[in-house]
């Protein structure tokens, strides 16, 4: 074979969906948005939102095998359901060895919400107990402040990530900074949105190697101009790790006529994995399925959509096992769930 063939045909060898392993495992009783990233132990923590009789508990769950079980591990916080709205838990372990967890504490009352906050506890112990570390973010009048990530930034900082609401239809992409591990946060940064009315939301940020300083984010978008809104799901890029982002807006997946939403985004060898819920399968938007899609190519187009749970399955998170494998994490009526997917060898 001559290598211009072989040059030709080798972006379609490497090019593959990614197949179920197993059964869906328990990641969590009673409760929606699960999470999981990797502690410096090897071991995975995992946080849900857990629905208790009156309460909204923020949990975590561990798993020292790979994410084949997981176990009940801890609280984050815990409030009355009828005054609190806790959820969106996200945690992430530093380089000083202590855990954060970032959330959503808004407080509510009958007619709905009333002030707004995302807030930041801290674990000693790999996430087992928690104390209240900082409020990076507060909305007392609103509009709302939702969904945070967390990431180490090159330079050992925690860059957090979150989405605000500007006004009718329109929502931005955040990002604050820490340089004392949570107890202080930079003033906002905002790199996506500021230029559209659209529904910028549900962040996640993926490098395209380890400690790359390129890193794509990526997030829904609503296009507000639509009665109902439609959502679809939408990529941006930095170079310098979060400094800059380039204006360019690389669609992910645009379904025609229904929506495509709460996206996730991982890094698993050198392939880019983004998951999203849709409801082009059946459902009630944002009730639907959840759907992967595979990038090859540092995210710059995307195919190979596969979908790992029919509906429902809600809310999902995604953790990366090995170079060839991750696991996507889903609510589906109320209980949270880990589905472990696999590339397999050509
Ligand atoms: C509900 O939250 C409140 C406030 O944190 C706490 O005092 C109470 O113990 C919680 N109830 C349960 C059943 O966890
Ligand atoms: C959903 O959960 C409820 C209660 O937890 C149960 O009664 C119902 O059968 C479940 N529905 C499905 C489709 O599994």
């Amino acid at each position: 074979m001559r290598l211009s063939t072989l040059l030709l045909y080798l972006p379609l060898a490497l090019a593959q969906a990614p197949v179920k392993s197993g059964d869906p495992i328990l990641f969590g009783e009673s409760g929606s948005y699960p999470r999981a990233i990797h502690l410096a132990d090897g071991s995975l923590l995992g946080t849900y939102t857990r629905w208790d009789v009156n309460n909204h508990t923020l949990v975590t769950v561990h798993s020292t095998d790979s994410g084949t079980t997981w176990t009940p591990h801890g609280e984050i916080t815990t409030e009355p359901t009828a005054t609190h709205d806790l959820d969106n838990p996200y945690v992430h372990h530093m380089p000083n060895g202590q855990v954060l967890a970032a959330f959503r504490n808004h407080d509510r009352d009958a007619s709905g919400w009333t002030h707004y906050r995302i807030v930041v506890c801290v674990s000693d112990d790999l996430g087992k107990t928690w104390r209240y570390l900082s409020t990076p973010a507060e909305m007392p009048a609103g509009p709302g402040i939702w969904e945070p990530f967390m990431q180490t930034s090159l330079d050992d900082s925690i860059q957090l990530y979150y989405s605000k609401e500007t006004g009718p239809g329109g929502q931005d992409s955040i990002v604050r900074r820490t340089y004392d591990n949570g107890a202080t946060w930079t003033e906002e940064q905002v790199f996506s949105g500021q230029d559209t009315n659209a529904r910028d939301g549900m962040i996640a940020v993926a490098p395209l190697a380890d400690r790359s300083p390129t890193k794509v984010a990526i997030f829904e978008s609503g296009d507000t101009s639509k009665n109902p809104t439609e959502f679809s799901v939408i990529t941006v890029r930095t170079n310098d790790d979060g400094a800059t982002w380039e204006p360019t807006r690389i669609p992910v997946y645009t379904p025609s006529g229904f929506s495509a939403g709460a996206p996730q985004i991982i890094r698993v060898g050198n392939r880019l994995v983004a998951s999203f819920g849709s409801n082009e399968l059946g459902g009630t938007w944002p009730e639907g399925a959840l759907q992967v899609m595979v990038s090859y190519d540092g995210g710059l187009t995307w195919s190979d959509r596969t979908t790992v749970k029919e509906r429902p399955a809600m809310w999902s998170g995604m953790i990366h096992v090995d170079d060839d494998s991750f696991l996507a994490l889903y609510e589906s009526n109320g209980t949270c769930y880990a589905q472990k997917m696999v590339f397999q060898s050509a």
